[in-house]
């Protein structure tokens, strides 16, 4: 068997300790830190990890050369600084998701572990569910046809951060979810949104993307609704695709649905010459069976296998890249009033 991958987590809030139970349950890893700056987390933690050493100071697992990987968990502000030391100091890293609070701490981590020949991933959870690989699986197939729209709503009462806005904290989700399925890029973004609760922090937000031909897509971020809806609808010419997170089991289905569209030529109209008609289409619903892993299972499998074959991770720096630069041109949309800005 391989040597096991040595790794930190830092940053044991709310999502940290999902990753250590992970890494702490591969046997491809041997979980060697866990760090906090709040050492009553490092208590709680402790117990459940013994084997890991406990540290405040992340610069402690950066001194340690028997230390391999880096996981950053910590809020967005903080992961160009403790990712950008953790590469420097010869680590693979696995950050969470938004990679960076800006497209140019972005690109520069991205080149960073290029240079150093280093793994740099990012956790986009929603890519390793066993849904959404079906539907890349479904879109690939061509099933669909011609893919016209991606619609996603993702709304609760959620839990109001105070250092990034609804789009930076939800988006990444949706726009990883698109950037997987779909695999094209989009030209230009259109945002608008407001802030109830906060200044300067928007609550709601709605996001549209355009691309070079008629395909769309459109987001609803919230963290204002009464209820939690996470529900993406992608169309396609001859089939669509429903995805609800929220169904317990049936969460994908496939609708065997759509209008057929034909021209015959127009008695009433001689100078239109062509009349459209219309005529629908409602089929069949396929519910495919769905890996249920927990997606988090797969990321640190993906980033594991990344490191010890020296080969790119699904979701890399890149694709952690071309997610905030569209969280950023929203933004920008948002302060613009709504003005199409291009990426
Ligand atoms: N992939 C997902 O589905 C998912 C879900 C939730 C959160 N997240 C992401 O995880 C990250 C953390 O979010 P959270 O909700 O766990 O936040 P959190 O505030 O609950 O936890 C962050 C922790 O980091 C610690 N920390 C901050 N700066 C540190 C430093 N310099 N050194 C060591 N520890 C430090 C804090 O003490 C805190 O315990 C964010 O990037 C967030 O977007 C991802």
């Amino acid at each position: 068997m391989k040597k096991p991958v040595t790794v930190g987590v830092i940053g044991c809030g709310y999502w940290g300790p999902n990753l250590l139970r992970n890494f702490a349950e591969n046997e491809a890893a041997r979980l060697r830190w866990m760090c906090d700056l709040d050492p009553g987390r490092l208590e709680v933690l402790g117990r459940r990890y013994p084997s890991a050493e406990p540290a405040r100071d992340y610069k402690r697992l950066l001194a340690d050369p028997q230390l391999d990987a880096v996981v950053v968990a910590t809020p967005v502000g903080t992961h160009h600084t403790l990712v950008k030391e953790a590469l420097q100091a010869g680590k693979h890293v696995l950050v969470e998701k938004p990679l960076t609070a800006s497209a140019r701490e972005a690109e520069e981590l991205c080149e960073l572990a290029e240079r150093s020949g280093l793994t740099l991933m990012v956790d986009h959870t929603f890519v390793y569910t066993g849904a959404v690989r079906k539907i890349k699986e479904i879109v690939e197939s061509g099933e669909l046809g011609e893919l016209l729209y991606f619609d996603s709503t993702r709304i609760n009462l959620g839990l109001f951060q105070h250092d990034i806005n609804v789009v930076w904290d939800l988006a990444p989700h949706d726009l990883s979810i698109m950037d997987y399925i779909i695999g094209r890029r989009p030209e230009a973004v259109t945002a608008t949104g407001s802030c109830h609760i906060e200044r300067g922090i928007e609550n709601i937000a709605y996001v549209m993307l355009r691309f070079a031909d008629e395909f769309i897509a459109h987001f609803h971020f919230n963290w204002l609704a009464p209820v939690k809806i996470r529900r993406t609808l992608i169309a396609g010419s001859r089939k669509m695709v429903v995805y609800d997170d929220i169904e317990p089991t049936e969460k994908v289905r496939v609708y065997d649905s759509g209008v057929t569209a034909s021209r015959r030529p127009d008695e009433q109209d001689r100078e239109a010459a062509y009349r459209t008609l219309v005529s629908y289409r409602t089929g069949d619903v396929w519910v495919p069976k769905l890996d249920s892993t927990e997606a988090l299972h797969y990321v640190c499998e993906e980033f594991l296998e990344a490191v010890t074959k020296r080969r790119r991770p699904l979701t890399d720096g890149a694709s952690g890249l071309r997610v905030v630069r569209l969280l950023e041109a929203a933004q920008a949309s948002i302060k613009e009033g709504g003005r199409f800005v291009k990426v």
